[in-house]
């Protein structure tokens, strides 16, 4: 069975739930009229003019090498590299006929998808296999380009079996630590090199201005220069200098403005003025562009009710001429389909905007015949679709495809002991250790005796699958079992280790005050990806009837949980499992210590490191996590630029051993009836 356009679920849920019409009103499946939108006229000092810096030699012949290679292409061989088919819907025979430029796998689709249901499990030769009778294919075709591979490696090369899980931009967002981000980067790089693949639709640069957003784990941060701070080593951790072995194409996405839009809906409309946009959205962009990013990935999300990806201004004037980005610029899934007056097959809108490669995971036939005729009939120039191939070409010379060996034949490809190796479970541990923040420390509960007789509970306390959250193994990582996720240990695995005399009670109803001194108690959100993450602020989408930030009343068992143990009468200390901050004041007060914990994936021994002294009694690891996010106040507080936005921990707060709380145990608690109604009817 092939995984389901996106896209379409997306509006077919919208639709279920809301009926069409206000789906059009929303305009959330399609592209909406556009409003007046103010333009930088490439006069104004609105976008900075910059210089990218390629990371690969920038040879003076390149250029004519490019050129003569697109005057010698046919007008298909051209728009066959400008078309992005899924892994699941193209067969090596078809690569060499179209002449296809790049494929893809998204989140879920595995080798073996191909007329079947794909292997979850499908082992690193069975990537590779594929890897390289894709690229023969490609270079038996009539243009004989080499074609490339593009994966969401987003937090490692999370789609592989067996890989190493890293935790989630939000959580090395809270690290603040530049090094580990470059190190998680090329680890990630040589876990996809080890596939034989070429190309990481990563990083995710997003500034996420409106916590609903179902995608906000995927964010470093609300904070631009953070954001673009660290945007640069992921760049750099990832490309390194392109042509090396154990270096992959990196992608910053999704251009612009995802993060910013109303209510924080997934593929929404970011309403702001362009000076705004440059200002919150632009810096990870033009850090990106400057550590020599080769890939741009163009947002779902609408500009002032414009669709991104038929956005000729902030595509082709500002990405490319003012920004001086001269790498390519791939179109999200299926995004072409919600520009107004396109289909998922058709969209000269999008090919005159300026993206050059069309991710059209099945439709992708129509897509070539549709943009040829385009061509043949004027609506879209020659010289635009030129652009696009050199583009392709330039990315393609400056990684080395040209010159490389098929993928079977490269230094890392197979090397299956890089997979989720030793060391890559050892940085991703570090990775945990250094992103925990203490929120809450009330009579230094915390640290921990080893010796302690701790009781674990918490529904995420022992499962791998909720701390690796979303993008992992599949795309919503909701199906998963432990045994899709191989490598490291779960929360509860890492304190036994640790801490001999702790026990396991999932729902802590055996508690004994007796016997159990503290309580661990692990709690959090399932797994999410997109728009099925999003705490719809209108009850829309996401989960059912859920419009609330509450922890307690969005999941009443867990919160149950940790009240048993509470009201049993010993300390709790609460670890919460989640991609996002979450409004847990009734949580906190129930809580003696408090840790953000975000999605730690495999390496879920690093909570244990910290929250434990060492056996000789030291302290081996303090905190030194700070928040990427504000921590909200309220139930309905997640829109960081809101007027009456008041958090209650600030971003950037975070405790160390030995500081004291702000907060106590009478945090006053408000319901969603009395807040998030009146927001509802206000937005
Ligand atoms: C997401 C992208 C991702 C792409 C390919 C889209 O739905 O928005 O982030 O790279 O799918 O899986």
């Amino acid at each position: 069975m092939r995984v389901n356009d996106r896209a379409k679920i997306a509006c077919r849920w919208l639709v279920g739930g809301l009926g069409m019409t206000a789906v059009i009103l929303l305009g959330a499946c399609n592209d909406s009229d556009d409003t007046d939108v103010t333009i930088d006229d490439g006069q104004s000092s609105i976008w900075p003019a910059l210089k990218a810096e390629p990371p690969s030699p920038d040879g003076v012949n390149m250029e004519s090498r490019i050129a003569d290679m697109v005057d010698s292409m046919t007008l298909e061989e051209k728009v066959g590299q400008m078309t992005q088919p899924q892994i699941d819907a193209i067969t090596p025979a078809q690569v060499k006929q179209y002449n296809i430029g790049t494929v893809l796998s998204g989140g879920g689709t595995w080798p073996g998808s191909y007329n079947g249901d794909g292997d979850k499990h499908a082992p690193v030769s069975a990537w590779v296999n594929l890897a390289n009778e894709l690229f023969n294919a490609s270079l038996e075709s009539s243009s004989g380009i080499p074609l490339i591979w593009g994966i969401d490696a987003v937090h490692g090369n999370n789609n592989v079996y067996g890989a190493t899980i890293f935790p989630h931009h939000i959580a090395l967002g809270a690290t603040r630590d530049e090094d580990l981000v470059k190190s998680i980067a090329q680890a990630t790089a040589e876990e996809v090199a080890v596939t034989g693949l070429d190309w990481a639709f990563a990083p995710t640069v997003a500034v996420v201005r409106n916590i609903r957003w179902g995608r906000t784990y995927e964010s470093y941060s609300q904070n631009p220069e953070l954001v673009a701070k660290l945007t640069d080593d992921a760049v750099e951790g990832l490309q390194g200098t392109l042509t090396k072995d154990d270096t992959v194409i990196a992608t910053a996405k999704h251009y612009i403005g995802d993060g910013g839009t109303t209510n924080g809906n997934d593929q929404g409309n970011t309403q702001i003025s362009e000076e705004r946009l440059a200002e919150i959205h632009g810096p990870p962009y033009f850090s990106a562009i400057k550590a020599g990013v080769q890939a741009v990935m163009v947002s779902f999300n609408s500009w002032n009710g414009q669709k991104m990806s038929a956005q000729k201004h902030l595509i082709t004037d500002v990405l490319k001429n003012k920004l001086g980005f001269d790498g390519l610029v791939v179109s999200d899934y299926n995004a072409i389909g919600q520009v107004e007056g396109c289909t998922n097959s058709s969209c000269a809108k999008a090919v005159n905007a300026g993206i050059d490669v069309f991710m059209v995971p099945y439709e992708w036939q129509d897509f070539i015949a549709s943009t040829v005729q385009q061509v043949k009939d004027g609506v879209i120039p020659m010289s635009r679709i030129n652009d696009a191939v050199s583009r392709i070409l330039r990315v393609k010379i400056r990684a080395g495809v040209f010159d490389a060996a098929p993928p079977a034949q490269r230094p890392l490809a197979g090397k299956t002991d890089l997979l989720g190796s030793k060391e890559h479970l050892a940085l991703a541990r570090k990775a945990v250790r250094e992103s925990l923040v203490l929120l809450k420390n009330r009579n230094n509960v915390l640290p921990l005796d080893s010796e302690a007789q701790v009781l674990v509970a918490g529904k995420s306390s022992d499962s791998m699958k909720r701390q690796a959250g979303g993008w992992t193994s599949s795309w919503q990582g909701t199906d998963n079992t432990d045994e899709d996720l191989p490598v490291g240990h779960t929360i509860w695995e890492g304190i036994q280790a640790q801490a001999p005399n702790a026990r396991l009670d999932t729902d802590g109803s055996s508690v004994d005050a007796s016997t159990d001194k503290v309580a661990i108690v692990v709690v959090g959100e399932p797994p999410y990806a997109e728009f099925m993450g999003d705490i719809a602020a209108d009850s829309r989408i996401g989960k059912a009837g859920a419009d609330t930030l509450s922890f307690a009343e969005s999941y009443p068992e867990q919160f149950a949980v940790v009240k048993r143990i509470h009201d049993a009468g010993i300390p709790v200390v609460t670890v919460l499992v989640s991609g996002r901050p979450l409004y847990t004041n009734a949580l906190l007060n129930l809580s003696d210590a408090f840790v953000a914990a975000w999605l730690p994936g495999s390496a879920g021994a690093g909570v244990a490191d910290v929250l434990f002294r060492d056996d000789t009694g030291e302290i081996a690891y303090d905190f030194t996590g700070k928040l990427p996010f504000s921590w909200p106040n309220g139930p309905c507080m997640a829109d960081i630029d809101a007027e009456d936005y008041d958090p209650l921990f600030e971003f950037g707060y975070g405790l160390r051993y030995g500081q004291a709380s702000a907060v106590g145990n009478n945090l006053p608690v408000t319901k969603r009836e009395k807040a998030c109604k009146t927001v509802m009817q206000a937005g």
